[in-house]
């Protein structure tokens, strides 16, 4: 069992590349695990209570439930436009949930691990938040981005987080598993060490803020939006679900979990404040889920923000190069981890060679050639030459390098591997000049040889490429009437011999129509036009 999910998103805002990138990495890696055989269960959602769904919801006039709706409806058909598949839905307005995040409340107070305190401090009355010393500038004050601080008394209720601290520093020491990659677990531990001064505030007064799930042993307050949101991971995994209800079973889920993150949102989010709540609720170590961090994509070095104005709408880049340009450029020009640039021309440029050019040419050329001059047929001489055994070679050590990446989920990597090898095929082309072998009868069974091996490697490659772009892998299976032939089977089972003597192919279509530039399609339509004369 994979149980694989994602940061659930904020619904106060449009979704933008950041989301997009994180659901796309988050679906191949689903995807990869599902063709390996494994029962897979991909979980995301979206996150709408909070301070933020309220305020943008007050400026739009609507109600915070309407505003939520509303933005819930952009991503629910923005992860179906880019083909998600994701086998559960977490709003954290479900009924279900909401059930299962009181339930842990009144649990955690009935062991005394959440208590009420009067708290004093600077106020923000701009952004509706308390201010610490690390919003002060330099001079000391606070500056004039928070509009007017004010001293502000507030009682609210705590979880006992620092009674956690021991245990969790503990257990992310020893644990190499709970963070990958591996430096942002250096970066976790250094942030255990100064993060726990004070327990977690964990409930807003209705007053100030009334989005949210009501504390169900105090009505005048509502659970602090991440405390509600973090719990999403069990609660749609089934935890304390009710008898007969339609969600997973806990069980059979949770100690499979892997949980996709961006980078901001590990410390304190996901690397303390969440196992501590785990671990509170009683959950062992080893039940503990994994976190996946990755990286950010930036516009031009800077980050992507609402206020900068400068995000990046994955609708917009759909419509204009396609969702598998799209797909395809946001897992393959960033090593998972770490941040990268986003840069529409380095999409256009990816797209076209390595997969109009490169894959799109090899499978065109290949099919295009057995229909030609075998009238379809594929046959498989016996023997091997020099040339033609070094490309199984290059094959299998594709799907070797494919393979170790992917289960390291570094589809890029996976990717790169993957186009080494149709670039591979492509010069075997060059050097064999199937069109010349036709010319002379007696090299027939070398033509043959030389077909066999490159549509072999078009089939691996179109099912391995099917984690990233399943919509292209199919088509291409199609032209190639392999989809039948791989149906049960596996990367790590993918062997020489998809295709087996005798078998017939299609005539190919073009799976990857080049994207072509403003002054392509400009000098294009100028052509037709001067041929219409
Ligand atoms: O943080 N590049 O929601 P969110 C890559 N609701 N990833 C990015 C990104 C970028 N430019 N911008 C954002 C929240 N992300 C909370 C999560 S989980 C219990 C609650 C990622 O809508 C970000 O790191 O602000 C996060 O993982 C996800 O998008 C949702 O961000
Ligand atoms: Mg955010």
């Amino acid at each position: 069992m994979f149980y694989i999910t994602t940061a659930i998103d904020y619904t106060n805002g449009s979704p933008h590349i950041g989301h997009a990138y994180e659901k796309v990495l988050a679906d191949v890696l689903a995807r990869w695990h599902r063709m390996q055989g494994e029962e897979v269960y991909l979980l995301t959602g979206v996150d709408q209570h909070g301070q933020k769904v309220q305020q943008s919801a007050e400026k739009a006039g609507v109600s915070p439930q309407e505003y939520a709706n509303e933005v819930t409806a952009q991503f629910i058909a923005l992860w179906k436009r880019l083909g998600i598949s994701y086998d559960g839905w977490a709003a954290t307005t479900d009924p279900r949930h909401e059930r299962c995040v009181q339930r842990i409340l009144m649990e955690l107070k009935e062991r005394g691990l959440l208590y009420k305190k009067s708290y004093t401090g600077f106020y923000s009355v701009r952004q509706e938040q308390f201010l610490t010393d690390k919003e002060r500038r330099e001079g000391g004050d606070f500056g004039p981005e928070w509009g007017d601080v004010i001293e502000l008394e507030e009682e609210n209720w705590y979880f006992r987080l620092t009674d956690q601290a021991e245990w969790l520093k503990g257990f992310v020491e020893k644990s190499s598993s709970f963070v990958l990659p591996n430096f942002r677990k250096q970066e976790l531990l250094y942030a255990i060490e100064r993060a726990f001064d004070n327990d977690l505030c964990i409930s807003r007064p209705k007053e100030r803020l009334s989005w949210g799930i009501p504390l169900p042993f105090d009505p005048n307050f509502v659970t602090y939006v991440w405390f509600d949101a973090l719990i999403n991971y069990i609660s749609f995994a089934g935890y304390l679900a009710e008898e007969g209800s339609a969600l997973p079973r806990f069980e059979k889920l949770w100690p499979a979990a892997c949980e996709v993150i961006g980078k901001d949102i590990l410390v304190p989010a996901h690397g303390i404040y969440w196992p501590a709540m785990l671990h509170a609720i009683g959950l062992p170590d080893e039940d503990m889920p994994g976190l996946l961090v990755h990286g950010w994509w930036n516009l031009k070095g800077s980050k992507m923000s609402k206020t900068l104005g400068n995000i990046v709408d994955p609708n917009e880049l759909a419509d204009k190069f396609g969702v598998e340009a799209l797909r395809y450029y946001l897992v393959r020009d960033i090593k998972t981890g770490h941040d990268a640039d986003f840069d529409p021309d380095r999409l256009v440029m990816l797209y076209n060679t390595e997969l109009a050019n490169d894959l799109g040419n090899l499978c065109n050329r290949s099919l295009n050639m057995c229909m030609k001059y075998s009238g379809g047929i594929v046959s498989a001489p016996e023997g091997d030459d020099e040339l033609s055994s070094e490309l199984r070679l290059s094959l299998s050590k594709m799907e070797s390098s494919f393979s170790d990446a992917m289960n390291q989920a570094q589809v890029s990597e996976a990717l790169a591997a993957l186009n080494a090898h149709v670039k591979a095929c492509n010069s075997y082309i060059e050097q064999k000049q199937p069109w010349a072998l036709a010319k002379s009868p007696e090299k027939k069974s070398e033509l043959d040889r030389a077909l066999g091996h490159l549509l072999e490697s078009c089939a691996h490659a179109a099912f391995l490429l099917g984690c990233v772009l399943p919509d292209a892998s199919s088509r291409m299976l199609t032209q190639l009437d392999a989809a039948r032939l791989l149906q049960d089977k596996t990367p790590d089972s993918l062997a020489w011999g998809i295709l087996p003597a005798g078998h017939s192919v299609h005539a190919p279509a073009p799976v990857f129509p080049r994207i072509l530039s403003e002054e392509e399609k400009a000098r294009s339509a100028a052509k037709m036009a001067g041929r219409r004369k």
